[in-house]
């Protein structure tokens, strides 16, 4: 029987490359925002690594980019018709379903991964918290990239390094709430197994 593969090899690779980028980025830039407060790893150290970690994240998200386009991986991302009483049902889920042991509303295929509300989260990672994370963190590395005009209207980049910070807060939650997520799955092609091998699932029967 044919089997076909819920996370191909690509994705894995990317997936669990740009974990451990993002997760170090976040413990340096912890460490950056509350110097002063004492953080383990010298100041100086924290800002080259969380430079090189920067440049690390943004490679790895530009691959991400061009492989969903060329792969038509993008369309997994995008919202299906029904969107809000598909999330109404996830979120019944959520609330209710899941603590008395209800089956998951959506069931993930190689063609649809993702329930609605994973699939609202990764949208919003990949649209707007990663590319608004890495314009910010370029700017406060390259302020001269700045119009002067810019800058003076602002008064400094001090406007930067704040959005810096609150995308910082808003991808940490994501990250909370993408592992309650993944670690409630409870299907055995999905979840945090399948990230790591792949999972592979039976081909659908023909139909006569
Ligand atoms: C470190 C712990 C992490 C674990 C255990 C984990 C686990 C998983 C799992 C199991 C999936 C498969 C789908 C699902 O169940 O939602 C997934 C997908 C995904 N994760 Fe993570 N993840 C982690 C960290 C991260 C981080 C730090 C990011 C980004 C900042 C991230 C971004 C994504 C994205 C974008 C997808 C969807 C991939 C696709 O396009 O198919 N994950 N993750």
């Amino acid at each position: 029987m044919s089997r076909r593969l819920m996370f191909p090899r690509w994705l894995r690779a990317w997936h669990w490359i740009n974990a451990a980028v993002f997760l170090e980025l976040v413990v340096t830039g912890f460490s950056l925002h509350f110097a002063d407060a004492g953080a383990s790893v010298s100041f100086r150290k924290s800002v080259i690594m969380h430079n090189a970690l920067g440049v690390a994240l943004i490679d790895a998200y530009l691959y991400y980019l061009v492989r969903i386009v060329v792969t038509g991986h993008w369309r997994q991302l995008m919202p299906c018709r029904g969107l809000l009483a598909d999330i109404a049902k996830q979120t019944r889920f959520y609330l209710l379903g899941i603590f008395r042991g209800d089956h998951h509303p959506f069931v993930a295929t190689p063609e649809r991964r993702f329930n609605p509300i994973q699939q609202l989260a990764y949208a919003a990672l990949v649209v707007l918290l990663l590319p608004g994370q890495a314009l910010t963190g370029v700017l406060l590395l390259y302020p001269s990239l700045l119009p002067q005009a810019v800058v003076e209207t602002m008064g400094g980049i001090r406007p930067i390094a704040e959005a810096h910070s609150v995308i910082a807060y808003a991808s940490t939650a994501f990250l909370l709430v993408h592992l309650y997520l993944a670690l409630t799955v409870g299907e055995p092609h999905t979840g945090v197994g399948a990230m790591l091998l792949g999972d592979r699932m039976p081909a659908p029967e023909p139909q006569d």
